[in-house]
């Protein structure tokens, strides 16, 4: 009887698009770092005291994955990026935690998808760190919703998820 294809096979990267996915990895938490640094400063009105305390501690927490995320990109042989993806801003608190909001939902996104490539290039102890990170991530979203007073979001995989490949 023949095997069947693993699930997801179409996933399947090679180390050097590993690399450069989690060079993308890297610019979220870059990202994330300034606007933790910034929205945790800047954020006003007694109803977000709370919050503003717990996203001074969220932007500690995305540099140490930073750091982590370098290693990575270092011990496959990668150099890594320097550049954040755009921070967006506002005056308006809602809509800061809400920019968060949304960009942690994609971080969680991508680093699912991640463990799944480690994992298929044998890379255990990488998909083990990545896990580590999500943990965290899955932490500061729900810390966000709830100071929207917002259910968590479902965080959904792209549509034809196993069939595309990019
Ligand atoms: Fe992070
Ligand atoms: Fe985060």
């Amino acid at each position: 009887m023949k095997a069947e294809a693993p699930p997801q096979a179409a996933d399947k990267v090679s180390r050097k698009e590993l690399i450069e996915l989690l060079n993308e990895d890297l610019a979220r938490e870059y990202q994330a770092i300034i606007s933790y640094v910034v929205y945790s400063q800047v954020l006003k009105g007694a109803e977000f005291m709370n919050i503003a305390d717990e996203l001074e501690k969220h932007a500690a927490e995305e540099l140490a994955h930073a750091l982590m995320i370098s290693n990575q990109i270092d011990y496959l042989g990668g150099m890594p990026a320097v550049q954040p993806k755009p921070v967006r801003t506002s005056e308006k608190a809602r809509e800061m935690l809400r920019f968060d909001l949304i960009n942690e939902g994609e971080t969680i996104r991508n680093y699912r998808e991640r463990v799944r490539q480690c994992e298929q290039l044998g890379e255990y102890a990488m998909a083990e760190h990545i896990r580590e990170i999500l943990m965290d991530e899955q932490d500061h979203q729900i810390a966000l919703a709830t100071a929207l007073g917002e259910d968590v979001p479902v965080v959904k995989d792209p549509p034809n998820h196993a069939e595309t490949k990019e």
